[in-house]
């Protein structure tokens, strides 16, 4: 083997390897992203003191692990299309009818899954982080779930002003699924690219990581769903905090 190809081929490797830890990290905190979001299903004072105690971590926790995360998605983003461009240069004659056999729909599609999923965050950001697309979720104050009886946040009231527009959890809903279908082939290929599926593991790897993308779906729809299942009155499980909650469902 030549130089030029194997220097070529280590490229590659490694940035499979990058993919697979970014892929870890990303994975993990979706995982803790949602479980940390369940906690709506507990009430107000669940939640808003859970997300006025991440607010308050020490400015170099906080933004380190923001820095951290920004990091991880950019570099999982940027190998991934350098992949992707050196796939097709490797392949020019390939008909889509035979990569669709190869490679399957999710692999395939892994590109525009997680392209839309940039496009989701950037999008989730603004909503519910930075609040420019409703502003007048800054305005949302409650003490409930405060520490100390100030006023903080109210995260609860903002969840349910969010998804009390159907448009937007429907769109959520579906991103959710996108997500789904993005980690049901991205956990599987991570173990692949760590060296760790063997052809006796596959199967299982394979159920494991589309088990791993339902439990995400489900995990994080839930919430839009059962606000709109209360908003039409199908449901009454969601804490509607009488007068301390800004918004009524
Ligand atoms: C129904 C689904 C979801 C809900 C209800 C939700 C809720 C929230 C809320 C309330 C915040 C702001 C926390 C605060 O500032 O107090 C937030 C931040 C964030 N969410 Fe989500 N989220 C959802 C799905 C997702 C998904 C699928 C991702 C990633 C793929 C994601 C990534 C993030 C990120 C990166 C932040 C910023 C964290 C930070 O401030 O450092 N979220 N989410």
């Amino acid at each position: 083997m030549s130089l030029y190809n194997r220097l070529v081929m280590q490229s590659s490797l490694i940035k499979k390897y990058i993919m697979a830890l970014t892929g870890i990290v990303l994975v993990g905190f979706v995982f803790v992203h949602m479980a940390g979001n369940l906690q709506v299903l507990l009430g107000q004072e669940a939640i808003n003191a859970y997300a006025h105690a991440l607010q308050n971590l020490p400015a170099p926790i906080l933004w380190g692990s923001r820095l951290f995360l920004l990091v991880c998605v950019v570099a999982h983003a940027v190998t991934a299309y350098q992949l992707i461009k050196e796939n097709r240069a490797a392949r020019p004659q390939s008909n889509e009818v035979e990569i669709t056999k190869r490679a399957g729909w999710s692999s395939l599609r892994m590109g525009l899954t997680g392209s839309l999923m940039l496009a989701f965050i950037v999008f989730h950001l603004l909503h519910f982080t930075i609040r420019t697309i409703y502003p007048e979720y800054n305005d949302l104050k409650t003490t409930v779930g405060s520490p100390d009886g100030s006023e903080i946040h109210d995260v609860y009231s903002m969840i349910l002003a969010g998804f009390r527009i159907d448009a937007i959890s429907v769109f959520y809903v579906f991103c959710m699924f996108l997500l789904c279908r993005h980690l049901a082939h991205g956990v599987s290929s991570m173990f692949q690219s760590l060296g760790l599926r063997s052809e006796s593991w596959r199967c299982k790897l394979d159920f494991a990581a589309s088990a791993y993308g339902w439990i995400i779906f489900i995990g994080f729809s839930i919430i839009p769903v059962l606000v709109l299942a209360q908003k039409y009155g199908l449901v009454n499980c969601l804490d509607t905090c009488g007068s301390s909650c800004s918004v009524n469902l």
